[in-house]
């Protein structure tokens, strides 16, 4: 899959962008705040309709603007058209120019794994970031999960609305509570099938980013160990008195351990690095496997926070995406390639909110 045009109107710091992209390797280099980051971050939008940022639209729309646009044409089996435009008051989103009504519909047109300094709450982080790595490769490879979620975050508003209620109405909260149960078996089951498919692709990658021999395992720790239902009765006077829902997969994680300890607390600051990178080369093979086309990396200057040994051990993946016909924008300030790619590089340059040919 890759990403043949690029057009932006009045999105950060761009006015007009329109840029032809051959599939391969891309790299955007340019000085401090000239606009890579915002470039890559464009594509993502495109992609999953949220920043990797963690900003609504009013940050993104270019300054005294009113809104922005983005539209992309990507190539995979056939050819897409996504467009994108936002405003205050107003939201378009275009598939092939016609309106996006259901969102899984939308999603699998541009796939793209992003690798940028945020990663680093993977390893740091609440569970939150973690439980969003998940849930984004589920909806990436499994048809139906994303509606199962949005379904299951409706339910979760609903009875913590009824909880919140004073007095509670037990008969409401109950009725909620069937719904929760089901939805919630059903994705502790898939994020539960995940994990094997995940695991060996996540150790091996750690193996080639990280130099020395420690073992890296992952495992699924789900908030619900035996049956929900059972377990969420047993917290029915704990439910009413915080007024929520205290168990389900909204409170589950993924458990990072390193040599059989807890990587948030015992790794260094370059092994948890090396976690967050390895954790997203492994989504970008799983990615590879599912559907048998690379997705689109954007990598934001994580070269320069890497030693040489490290950055060639990303080498692998990035020559899987050429072979794959797939394509990769990587960001960086000054050239620090390790050899072997210098080569088939694409070379452009960011200055000032333009982006022009090296
Ligand atoms: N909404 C916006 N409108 C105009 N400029 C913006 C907006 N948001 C960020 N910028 C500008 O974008 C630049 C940063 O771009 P960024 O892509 O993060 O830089 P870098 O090249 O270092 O990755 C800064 O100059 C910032 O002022
Ligand atoms: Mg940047």
């Amino acid at each position: 899959m890759h990403l043949a045009h690029l057009r932006l109107r009045d999105f950060r710091n761009y006015g007009r962008v329109d840029a032809d992209f051959s599939p391969g390797l891309h790299v955007l280099l340019g000085d401090n705040a000239q606009g890579k980051t915002n470039l890559l971050e464009a594509i993502y939008l495109m992609a999953t309709l949220r920043s990797f940022r963690g900003v609504g639209g009013a940050q993104m729309v270019r300054h005294g603007q009113n809104g922005y646009f983005l539209s992309g044409r990507v190539v995979a089996q056939g050819t897409r058209e996504i467009k994108m435009y936002w405003s205050r008051h107003e939201r378009k989103l275009t598939l092939d120019d016609r309106p996006v009504r259901k969102l899984t519909d939308f999603l699998g047109a541009l796939r793209t794994v992003v690798f940028c300094t945020e990663d680093l709450q993977l390893v740091k982080g609440t569970g939150r970031p973690r439980r969003r790595y998940l849930d984004l490769l589920l909806v990436q490879t499994r048809p139906g999960y994303l509606a199962l979620l949005q379904r299951y975050a409706q339910v979760v508003r609903s009875r913590n609305a009824a909880l919140k209620q004073f007095p509670p109405d037990p008969t409401l909260v109950e009725s909620y509570t069937d719904a929760l149960v089901q939805c919630g078996n059903a994705l502790r089951q898939q994020r539960e099938e995940l994990i094997p498919q995940l695991l060996p692709l996540a150790q091996r990658a750690y193996r080639q980013i990280a130099p020395a021999a420690e073992e890296f395992h992952l495992a699924y720790a789900p908030s619900v160990r035996g049956d929900f239902a059972v377990e969420l009765a047993q917290l029915r006077e704990r439910e009413r008195r915080l007024r929520m829902t205290l168990l389900g997969p909204h409170r589950d994680d993924l458990q990072l351990l390193l040599d059989g300890r807890a990587a948030a607390q015992f790794a260094s600051e370059g092994q948890k690095r090396s976690l967050a990178i390895a954790l997203k080369m492994a989504q970008a093979d799983l990615l590879m496997a599912r559907h048998g086309t690379a997705p689109v990396l954007l990598i934001d200057d994580v070269m320069g926070e890497l030693d040489l040994r490290r950055r060639s051990g990303l080498l692998p993946l990035l020559d899987r995406v050429h072979e794959h016909r797939g394509q990769a924008f990587m960001t960086c300030t000054e050239e620090s390639w390790p050899r072997e790619l210098g080569r088939r590089l694409q070379r452009w340059q960011v200055k000032a909110g333009r982006i022009s040919p090296w």
